[in-house]
C-alpha cells in the first residue's frame, strides 16, 4: 500500500507520540510507525519523573487529566551521605516549581489514547522500517505489515526511534559528529510492592556505591543501586538486593527500608551521548535518537519532550507561514538545552557514584561537593533549577 501524510514519525515513545499530538493540535497530519505492539509500549517499564515544564505541557495540551489524579507531586528531594540526610527544597528554591512522579508508560498510554480518540494514525508492529530520499523534499518511509510492503510519502520525517533506532544510522557518514561517554558502572533497578520508605526521593552516596529510593505510587517503590556494567542479574537474588539497598540508603543512619515482593528487575546502562546536528535534509532527530543522558538527573523523557516541542513549533510555522527559519534553527535551538542537560546529568552522576579508579582524595572531594551543594543556597538553587527543568527558550 502507498499512502501520504505531512510528517512521518518513526517511533511511538514519548518523543514520537508527543510530536504527533502537538502537530494534530496545530492542524498538521502525521502517521506514527512503531516496531513494537501497543501492549508492549504501554507496559515497558522506564523512568518516571516529570519536570514542571513537562507537566505544564501535558496539562496545557489536554493530556494531563490522569497525571493530575495519579501523579505524585514532589516539593523536594533528599541527598543522603555521611550518615545524614539533607533536603533540597525544590519549590522554595525555584519560586514554586515541583516535579511529578508519573511513570513514562502512563504518559505513553495517555498520549496513545488521545491520538486514537482524535482519529490519529499509529501503526504498531511495523517491521523493517527504512527511510529514503530525505536529502530532498519528498522523503519516504518503507515498512512491512503482516508481510505486506507499504510506502509512506511525506514532507518531513521525524526520527523518534530511540538510541537503537534506524533513523540516525541512515544518515550518511560524515554528516554527524558524535560525542559520548560511557560510565564504568550501571544501575540495577527494581520495582517492588512496598510502601515507599520516605515521601520524597533519596539520592544516596555511599562507600559501596550510589543508591536511589524512588516510587511509583503509595504502594509501589522504585529502587536502584549502582552495580558493575556487566553485572549478571542471576547473581542478585531479591534478599541480596534488599540488604544492599538497606545498607546504602540508610547511609549509616538508623533507618529502615520497607521491603515487599519484587515485580520487575533490570539493568540500566549509563552513558552520555549527543549526535550533532539533529537534522539532515528533511529528516529531524528527536529524543533518544539524538542524545542519551545517564538517569541520575531524571532527564531522558523530559529532554525528548523539549525537543519535539521545538520541532512542532517549527513545523507549525512552516505550514502556516511557509517560513523555514525555525526548522533551520531546530538543531541549534535544541542543542543549547541538550548540552546544559548533559552537563547537569554528568555532574549529578559524577558527584554521587563511586568510580573504581578514584582514590581517597576523590572521595573527600565528592563529600565536600555534596556538603557544599546542601549547605550553600546558591549551590542548592543551581541543583534545584536544573532538576525542576530549565525554562524553554
Ligand atoms: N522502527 C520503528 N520503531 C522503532 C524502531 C524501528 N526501527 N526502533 C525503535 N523503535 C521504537 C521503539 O520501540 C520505541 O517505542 O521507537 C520508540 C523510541 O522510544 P524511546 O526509546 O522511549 O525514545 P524517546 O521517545 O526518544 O524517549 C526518550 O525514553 O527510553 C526512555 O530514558 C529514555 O526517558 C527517555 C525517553
Ligand atoms: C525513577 O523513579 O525511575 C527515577 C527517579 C529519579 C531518577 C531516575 C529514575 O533520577
Amino acid at each position: 500500500m502507498n499512502h501520504r501524510t505531512q510528517v512521518g514519525i518513526v517511533g511511538a515513545g514519548p518523543a514520537g507520540l508527543m510530536l504527533s499530538h502537538l502537530l494534530h493540535l496545530a492542524g498538521i497530519e502525521s502517521v506514527v510507525l512503531e516496531a513494537r505492539s501497543r501492549q508492549y509500549v504501554e507496559e515497558r517499564v522506564r523512568a518516571g519523573l516529570l519536570e514542571q515544564t513537562t507537566v505544564n505541557l501535558l496539562n496545557e495540551t489536554g493530556v494531563g487529566e490522569r497525571m493530575k489524579r495519579l501523579g505524585l507531586v514532589h516539593h523536594g528531594i533528599e541527598l543522603r551521605f555521611g550518615g545524614r540526610g539533607h533536603r533540597i527544597d525544590l519549590s522554595e528554591l525555584t519560586g514554586g516549581s515541583t516535579v511529578t512522579i508519573y511513570a513514562q508508560h502512563e504518559v505513553i498510554k495517555d498520549l496513545i489514547a488521545a491520538r486514537i480518540a482524535a482519529g490519529g494514525q499509529i501503526v504498531f508492529e511495523a517491521a523493517d522500517v527504512s527511510i529514503h530520499d530525505f536529502n530532498g523534499p519528498k522523503p519516504k518511509i518503507r515498512y512491512r505489515i503482516d508481510g505486506t510492503d507499504n510506502e509512506l510519502s511525506c514532507d518531513f520525517i521525524a526520527g523518534c526511534d530511540g538510541f537503537h533506532g534506524v533513523c540516525r544510522p541512515s544518515i550518511p557518514n560524515g554528516v554527524l559528529t558524535m560525542y559520548d561517554r560511557i560510565y564504568p558502572f550501571a544501575w540495577l533497578g527494581i520495582l517492588a510492592e512496598a510502601t515507599p520508605s520516605s515521601d520524597e526521593l533519596i539520592y544516596a552516596y555511599h562507600e559501596r556505591g550510589f543508591a536511589l529510593h524512588s516510587m511509583r505510587s503509595p504502594n509501589i517503590t522504585r529502587l536502584y543501586l549502582q552495580c558493575a556494567p556487566d553485572e549478571n542479574l542471576a547473581d542478585w537474588p531479591d534478599e541480596k538486593i534488599w540488604d544492599e539497598l538497606q545498607l546504602r540508603l540508610a547511609a549509616g543512619k538508623d533507618w529502615k527500608l520497607n521491603r515487599g515482593a519484587v515485580i520487575q528487575k533490570g539493568i540500566t546502562e549509563m552513558r552520555s551521548f549527543v549526535a550533532e546536528p539533529m537534522q539532515s535534509g528533511t529528516l529531524f532527530l528527536a529524543g533518544d535518537a539524538a542524545h542519551i543522558v545517564p538517569p541520575t538527573g531524571a532527564k531522558g523523557l523530559n529532554l525528548a519532550v523539549a525537543d519535539v516541542r521545538v520541532l512542532a513549533r517549527a513545523l507549525t510555522d512552516y505550514y502556516a507561514n511557509s517560513n523555514r527559519e525555525l526548522l533551520t534553527k531546530y538543531s541549534e535551538t535544541c542543542l543549547r538545552r541538550v548540552w546544559k542537560v548533559q552537563r547537569f546529568s554528568w555532574w549529578m552522576t559524577s558527584m554521587l557514584h563511586r568510580f573504581a579508579d578514584d582514590n581517597a582524595f576523590d572521595q573527600r572531594r565528592q563529600l565536600a561537593e555534596l556538603d557544599y551543594v546542601t549547605s550553600s543556597r546558591a549551590a542548592s538553587q543551581t541543583l534545584a533549577e536544573n532538576y525542576v527543568g530549565l525554562p524553554m527558550e
